[in-house]
């Protein structure tokens, strides 16, 4: 881990931080092994965690250290082969597929690195995509997605198709469409991997502001020590297993950093596609 993050105490730190006795996220003794046949990858090997509502944490590690092999199961995507998960205090490691995928849907909010939107819909819709699959009613989906995307900044784009916005803005967009169903959690695995350094202090802007204004609990992926600096806490993986957990001494704050960056160049649409053309690079 980087110079920057100052170490404090490395062991309980997400006790300190506990502002009740239920941690949001609590993970026991987790492992995960991939069986490929001729070879079992161990891709985590017993992590203990605990994570309270309101932290911002940043994960590090490694390439093939296992972050985003936990941060699928802490996201209800996959699960533990062994080990206990506890979300809000009920243990969803028994759950079934379909009972997490409940879960997710009322509960958590997933970010990628790369965007994931549907490439021949609209911004608005791409938002309102979860809000149908939780069954909420027609004439309340569009309130909510307007109200998401203008949580992130992007009431003027409602109608956009992906390819006609900026990186940085398709990741609003999908900042909102995690944000549409209320989530107590948002899980981002290196939102800012494909991103500027300008366009990355935004995202973190917004991810903080999610975090001390609406309470949210954040936890990201990162590589970069300069975006793990505007968390509240950083975890180290090193094969599989935790190697650091520490409180970010001298936290980054993106609304004081914004305006020491050079401006940018306003409303850039990068590459506009042709609307009949195939939904190549859709995802989900
Ligand atoms: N579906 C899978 N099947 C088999 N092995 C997998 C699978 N997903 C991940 N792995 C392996 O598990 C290990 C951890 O992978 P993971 O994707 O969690 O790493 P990571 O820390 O997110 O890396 P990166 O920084 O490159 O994204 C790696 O050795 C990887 O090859
Ligand atoms: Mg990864």
């Amino acid at each position: 881990m980087s110079e920057n993050l100052s170490v404090s105490q490395a062991s309980a730190v997400g006790a300190s931080l506990a502002v009740d006795d239920t941690p949001t996220i609590r993970l026991e003794g987790i492992y995960k092994t991939y069986d490929l046949g001729e070879v079992q990858v161990h891709a985590l090997r017993g992590i203990s965690l605990d994570i309270y509502r309101g932290e911002f944490v940043a994960i590090m590690g490694a390439s093939g250290s296992g972050k985003s092999t936990l941060m699928n199961i802490v996201g209800c995507l996959d699960k533990p082969t062994r080990g206990r998960y506890f979300l809000d205090g009920k243990d969803v490691s028994v759950l079934s597929r379909h009972d997490l995928a409940k879960i997710r849907s009322q509960k958590i909010g997933f970010v990628f690195q790369q965007f994931n939107l549907l490439s021949r819909t609209s911004a608005l819709e791409n938002v309102e995509l979860p809000t149908i699959y939780a069954g909420v009613p027609p004439a309340e989906r569009e309130r909510r997605a307007r109200e998401a995307l203008a949580r992130v900044g992007l009431s003027e784009r409602t109608g956009h198709f992906p390819s006609q916005l900026s990186g940085g803005q398709q990741q609003r967009v999908a900042i909102a469409r995690a944000l549409v169903n209320n989530p107590s959690l948002l899980l981002a695995d290196e939102p800012t991997g494909n991103l500027d350094s300008r366009t990355s202090v935004e995202i973190m802007d917004i991810f903080q502001r999610l975090n001390s204004e609406h309470g949210l609990t954040v936890v990201i992926v990162t590589h970069e020590p300069d975006i793990a600096q505007y968390a509240k806490r950083a975890i180290e993986f090193r094969d599989g297993r935790m190697k650091k957990d520490v409180l970010i001494q001298n936290r980054s704050i993106a609304a004081e950093v914004l305006p020491t960056l050079p401006s940018p160049d306003e409303d850039l649409v990068q590459g506009v596609e042709n609307p009949n053309g195939s939904r190549n690079g859709a995802a989900h």
